[in-house]
């Protein structure tokens, strides 16, 4: 191959400019010639394409956000869109993709192999974790620690003020978000849409730890059945000498510099990507599994339900006495 493309798709996280820039830099290593494509797919299909050198992705691994721009594509959902983005990628030589994102990214570029002949690789881009093929997906690090001191501010006021905080963090239909950043806060519970709530048991935790603390946390996972809101009501409604709050996190977590585990991540991976589109891969998601680099295939990296360590919330149980 001698002209690679980078695009970054779906919710941006925090670590895409440090896998743009490992890819860019990387392809230049091996001398190919590196485009970047604006706003995901939207940008195939707009032939939104212009080529990058070592220079401009200086001085953004740091930074949070993706300088490629990102969509959720709707023109790239249509035969007639991804027949238009098969003919900007011919028409600009290229022949090798690399996708940053998460599953509908790799939804999206599973469809256009089957259709059209160009090689694809994957990065896990999301900070939701929520894809199998890889231990740590690049931006949930960083949304964790952005979690954790938010929650960790809530705690001084929720203390001052003897406040039970209902706290909804993000996750999609995933609550790996919600389960270590409720294990590092101290929550007191953690609900999660993988895992039946048993209310019965967490209104009586609750109820029995009070004597040992002013404040209490519960962080519940935007895809729990019921959401922040309506769980907070229900303790209010069981306790009604709670004084109780809602705080609803939002896209605070989607912001902001990357930690170090997710600029090597982002990194490790974009080289490995790279090298991948060279040694004839496609349709594969490169991840790092306990610290060395597998690639999975974009169907098996999209399905990460089961992907619940049980293990994690029963250490909320244990540790919230
Ligand atoms: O996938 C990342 C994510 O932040 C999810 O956690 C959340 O459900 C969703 O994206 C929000 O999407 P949007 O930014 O389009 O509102």
């Amino acid at each position: 191959i001698k002209n690679i493309a980078v695009l970054t798709s779906g919710g941006d996280a925090p670590g895409m400019n440090a896998a743009i820039r490992a890819v860019v830099r990387t392809g230049i290593y091996y001398n190919l010639n590196v485009f970047g494509v604006r706003r995901g797919y939207d940008g195939l299909v707009n032939g939104d394409i212009f080529s990058m050198d070592a220079k401009s992705v200086a001085n953004i691994i740091q930074r949070g956000g993706t300088i490629l721009k990102t969509a959720r594509s709707a023109d790239f959902r249509t035969i007639e869109g991804r027949q238009r983005a098969y003919d900007n990628i011919k028409a600009n030589n290229i022949d090798g993709l690399v996708v940053i994102g998460g599953d509908g990214t790799f939804t999206g570029a599973t469809k256009f192999i089957e259709e059209f002949d160009i090689p694809i690789v994957g990065l896990p881009g999301t900070i939701d974790n929520d894809l199998a093929g890889t231990d740590f997906t690049i931006g949930y690090d960083t949304a964790i620690n952005t979690v954790i001191d938010a929650v960790d501010k809530i705690r001084d006021t929720a203390e001052s003020h003897d406040r039970l905080f209902v706290i909804e963090v993000m996750g999609r239909d995933s609550g790996l978000i919600a389960l270590r950043s409720g294990i590092s806060t101290g929550a007191e519970a953690v609900l999660i849409p993988e895992i039946a709530v048993d209310y019965d048991a967490i209104m009586t935790r609750l109820d029995k730890t009070r004597k040992n603390k002013a404040s209490r946390i519960i962080i519940v996972a935007e895809g729990d059945k019921e959401g922040g809101l309506v769980v907070a009501e229900k303790i209010q409604k069981q306790f009604p000498h709670y004084d109780v709050r809602v705080s609803i996190l939002g896209h605070i977590q989607r912001g902001g510099k990357p930690s170090c585990m997710d600029r090597v991540l982002a990194s490790r991976l974009g080289v490995a990507a790279v090298e991948g589109l060279i040694e004839g891969r496609r349709g594969e998601m490169a991840g790092l599994i306990h610290s060395q680099v597998h690639f999975t295939p974009f169907n098996k990296a999209i399905k990460h339900i089961d992907s619940i360590n049980q293990n994690l919330l029963r250490i909320v149980e244990i540790l919230s006495l």
